[in-house]
């Protein structure tokens, strides 16, 4: 997508160097960050620098690349295995993070012989990267069909560009509904603690001239009530093979809530999101943060400084768990690259078989 008249994917591979957006600068500034070896972009994706299920797993894949890259001939497979281990446990959640470090290991671990190894890895890595692109422009053809002109759409934390390596999930479709000449307006929950919406999903709707309105997670009830929602469109870090989706925390009440007023509500998420060893959401493992992060307040001050306030007491306890599953039963649809299909059981096989 264009910053500024630039094209920029999320994250990137340059020579044996990871390159990315910072996204924990924006919306204040537009830094690209350079990360020299795999425990550079590993700590990039722990730190939260990259984040958003498709672009950590670009940068996860590009990091065992990286790591194959460097590691020495002698050690090559156990460097490997360390590297890809330290890389997994970066963040639970998002299976693309999972998949991504599989599939450029053992792309690795089947050419045997090292320097193969190495140039499997990387072409494997950026394959994955570039597909994980393709997906989400894919998703946005599909989702785009969903969305008539006037069309207020309610989203979640940030699945657009920012958060896939190009294009977005629950983005594209607006995006591509916007270039199609349609008028499509967004209401943007900022998204506690780390306001993702308020930060990112308005900055990247800003970027492309898309309507949107950012409002706090606490009026999206209201919304409902007041009828000012037409479709929701949410992303998915998991989905199990019931159909069932963990998401940013707070997706499972606007689930709730689409459900009660009789909104549709789908999730755009490319296939690699589905993890058919977890047979429901039950089995999502979920990612539990730092209570600082619920406690404070960050942004930039006046004079343009990035800023961090405390907001709570600081004896009391918090609890952030930063996912939540939300039912197979209370969603109208999953957008995939292969096209719309039922969150169902059957659906899931026939797509991934
Ligand atoms: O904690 P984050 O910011 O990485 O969480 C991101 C989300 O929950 C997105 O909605 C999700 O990754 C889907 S978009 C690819």
């Amino acid at each position: 997508m264009r910053v500024s008249g630039q094209s920029y994917r999320s994250v990137w591979l340059e020579g044996a160097v990871v390159k990315a957006i910072d996204q924990r600068r924006l919306p204040h500034e537009f830094v690209i960050t350079e990360l020299p070896d795999w425990p550079a972009t590993a700590e990039a994706i722990r730190n939260m620098t990259i984040r958003g299920a498709g672009a950590i797993g670009a940068a996860a894949g590009f990091a065992v690349a990286q790591a194959a890259l460097t590691a020495s001939a002698s050690e090559f497979f156990q460097a490997m295995d360390e590297a890809a281990r330290v890389i997994r446990a970066t963040r639970p959640t998002a299976r693309d993070l999972f998949y991504a470090v599989e599939q450029v290991l053992s792309t690795a671990q089947r050419a045997g012989e090292v320097a193969r190894a190495r140039q499997s890895a990387v072409e494997t890595a950026q394959a994955l990267a570039d597909a994980n692109a393709a997906a989400a422009e894919a998703i946005g053809r599909h989702g785009a069909e969903l969305l008539r002109d006037g069309a207020r759409v309610l989203t979640h934390c940030n699945a657009g560009w920012l958060a896939m390596v190009d294009w977005g999930s629950a983005l594209s479709p607006i995006y591509h509904a916007r270039r199609q000449g349609r008028q499509v307006s967004v209401w943007v929950p900022e998204t506690r603690p780390r306001s993702q919406g308020a930060k990112l999903t308005a900055w990247e709707l800003a970027q492309e001239g898309v309507t949107h309105t950012i409002v706090a997670d606490t009026a999206v009830g209201s919304l409902f009530q007041r009828q000012q929602v037409d479709l929701v469109i949410v992303g998915a870090d998991r989905i199990a093979a019931n159909g069932d989706v963990a998401n940013k925390i707070g997706t499972y009440t606007i689930a709730t809530l689409a459900h009660l007023h009789r909104v549709p509500m789908y999730v755009a998420a490319p296939l690699s999101t589905i993890d058919v060893d977890c047979a429901t959401g039950q089995t999502i493992p979920i990612e539990e943060r730092s209570v600082e992060e619920v406690m404070l307040v960050s942004g930039a001050a006046s004079d343009g400084r990035p800023a961090t306030v405390r907001i709570a007491p600081e004896q009391s306890p918090a609890f952030n768990p930063a996912f939540d599953v939300t039912p197979a039963s209370l969603l109208t649809g999953l957008i995939t690259e292969a096209g719309i299909i039922p969150a169902d059981s059957a659906a899931i096989q026939t797509v991934m078989a």
